[in-house]
């Protein structure tokens, strides 16, 4: 097939195909004598694919990637895909939001300057939080080793204790029906999406780490694994009838969970239900109490580990989400570790 049929076939123009042929996308046949270049089927479908990828945003060298990688599946990079729209798609729902709210400014104020500046201020800080998070622990060299880390305590310092008792709690307590959305963000390898299979609920994987999501789609492969990240979940308004996390939240820092539980309120429907087990303290009185016991201790593992991350002011999470009409209850496992369920 020549390339005005092939260009009429997909529904495309020859200058198109002559563009993705220059960028090395696809390599017809070529007659010696006078340039034209045959299309085969194989050069047809592969042109489709492209012209597919292009439609949804993907950028040239990563549809390359996508049809030469022998590494990385279709299904690999469409996930990439979609985890990059979402994230430019929040961030313009952002910035939409601070437009209104700029617009509204103006029609009430006679000099709304400030304002403006300062709406545009906050958008940027947003902007630059979700992009700033950084994966300090290293969570894809941690992946293949990380159920047998579980199994490990500490010398003097357990985080996993209570692990099999926390989820199993949450499983229990998150009240979901078959084929209810359930998301569970930081699913790690699974071990708490895992745990609802047996409600015949939809299982969503969200994981800021490629590996760590392989080593779930190994386990289980009946969960539905994404990337994404707390701040910009890959998911739609109002998909999910709950969302869950365990031992996720205390990797971002305080000012970045509240946006984290906003986040998750965005995508939950009406009757959503959050269920978070996590390292936490009651409150700050709570955190300096225990501080200062490890430390009259001599325990220098616990608070090593404790300042190595985030663990949540559990006060400001359950106060959050008050506020924003949930009803809440929380239940406390151990020193460190806690459960907050929230019904909206
Ligand atoms: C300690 S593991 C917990 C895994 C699993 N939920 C469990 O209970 O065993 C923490 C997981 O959260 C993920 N994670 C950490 N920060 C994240 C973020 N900001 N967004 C999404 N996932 C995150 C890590 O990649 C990792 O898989």
């Amino acid at each position: 097939m020549h390339i005005n049929q092939a260009a009429k076939q997909l529904n495309t123009t020859p200058r198109t195909i002559r563009f993705y042929e220059e960028k090395e996308l696809v390599s017809p046949q070529k007659d010696a004598k006078n340039d034209y270049r045959t299309f085969t089927d194989h050069d047809l479908l592969r042109l489709s694919t492209i012209l597919a990828l292009r439609e949804i945003g993907m950028q040239i060298d990563t549809i390359k990637g996508v049809l030469d990688n022998p590494d990385m599946s279709m299904n690999d990079y469409l996930n990439v895909q979609r985890s990059a729209l979402f994230e430019k798609w929040i961030e313009m729902k952002d910035m939409i939001h601070t437009i209104d709210q700029m617009i509204e400014k103006t029609t009430e104020d006679d000099s709304p300057t400030d304002t403006i500046v300062a709406l545009a201020k906050h958008l940027k800080n947003m902007k630059n939080l979700r992009k700033s998070w950084e994966d300090k622990w290293h969570f894809d060299d941690q992946a293949a080793g990380y159920d047998q880390n579980i199994k490990m305590a500490g010398y003097r310092f357990n985080v996993h204790q209570d692990y099999d008792k926390a989820l199993s709690k949450a499983a229990e307590t998150t009240n979901l029906q078959p084929n209810d959305v359930c998301v569970d963000i930081g699913v790690g390898t699974g071990n708490l999406g895992a745990k609802f299979f047996d409600k015949g609920a939809r299982i969503i994987g969200i994981d800021q780490s490629e590996e760590m999501l392989k080593v779930c789609a190994e386990k289980y492969p009946a969960i539905e694994t994404r990337k994404g990240h707390f701040l910009a979940l890959p998911l739609l308004d109002n998909q999910a009838d709950a969302i869950v996390s365990s031992y996720a939240l205390h990797h971002i820092p305080d000012d970045e969970k509240l946006l984290a539980l906003d986040e998750m309120n965005r995508v939950l429907k009406t009757n959503g239900q959050v269920c978070v087990v996590d390292l936490m303290f009651n409150d700050t009185q709570h955190r300096t109490d225990i501080m200062r016991y490890f430390g009259e201790n001599g325990n220098l593992e616990a608070i090593d580990a404790i300042e190595d991350e985030f663990y949540a002011d559990r006060s400001k999470l359950t106060e959050w989400l008050a506020t924003n009409g949930y009803h809440v209850e929380t239940y406390q496992f151990n020193t460190t570790l806690s459960m907050i369920y929230a019904r909206r």
